[in-house]
């Protein structure tokens, strides 16, 4: 039986980490996890428990004493053939990706407790091998001994065209100015923060894809994957 290999995507908030992580999990049957849709659970639960205040901070100790009941999970859907995010047993994959949502993700996400409770299960996740994991700490934190890293940034303006364009085809109303603050928000609270900050691993893979075609990114990632699962 072929080596089975644990591969770590990161990088900038909409650069299709997950367009290419799902294709490469699917190629090689691994199981893949986006642990974005983690953090974006969390925060949707936030949202629905009056965590979030009326001046946009968080409600930090209300939200620590709630999150023992929060419960998030993949199950995978046979009709899509991919896995869908639940939250305490509810399938939220359409609400995560709401504005509101990620117009808050960046704050949710900068919380200690929030991260320790989600790095701890995203680790158990990674244990059997075999998997495709996309975010901002995997290859630094989660999967620090990943067998693959991948670094993936593209120029803001691109992103922003990209993800603007992806939503107003999901249906949502949206502007490319909001989509773009959004980002560049995102970028700057992602970096910046304290814990587990977005920051290149030493021995990943940079792929800038401002000027690649997502088949281009593929091929290369799966190239880049078969080399070691060979080595
Ligand atoms: O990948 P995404 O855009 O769905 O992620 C949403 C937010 O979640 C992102 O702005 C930062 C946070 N995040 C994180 O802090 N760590 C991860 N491993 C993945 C996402």
């Amino acid at each position: 039986m072929r080596k089975k290999i644990n591969i770590a995507i990161d990088g900038y908030s909409s650069c299709g980490k997950s367009t290419i992580a799902k294709a490469v999990a699917k190629a090689l049957y691994y199981f893949y996890v986006d642990t974005g849709a983690m953090y974006r659970a969390i925060t949707l639960f936030a949202l629905q428990n009056n965590c979030i205040k009326k001046d946009q901070t968080i409600d930090e100790p209300l939200l620590i004493r709630l999150l023992d009941h929060v419960v998030v999970s993949f199950k995978y859907n046979t009709d899509s053939g991919e896995q869908e995010i639940y939250l305490n047993g509810v399938n939220v994959e359409r609400e995560i990706r709401s504005i509101q949502v990620s117009n808050h993700v960046s704050l949710i996400s900068a919380v200690r407790e929030v991260r320790v409770k989600l790095v701890r299960l995203q680790k158990r996740l990674a244990e059997s091998k075999g998997v495709v994991m996309d975010g901002r700490d995997i290859g630094t934190v989660v999967m620090p001994d990943a067998d693959l890293k991948i670094f993936m940034m593209a120029d803001a303006d691109v992103r922003s065209k990209r993800r603007y364009d992806e939503l107003i085809a999901a249906g949502l109303d949206v502007s490319l100015e909001e989509i773009k603050s959004n980002i560049t928000n995102r970028d700057l609270i992602d970096t910046t923060r304290e814990m587990d900050p977005l920051r290149q691993a030493e021995d990943a893979v940079v792929v800038d894809n401002s000027n690649l075609t997502i088949d281009e990114q593929f091929e290369f990632v799966m190239a880049q994957a078969v080399k070691r699962i060979e080595q």
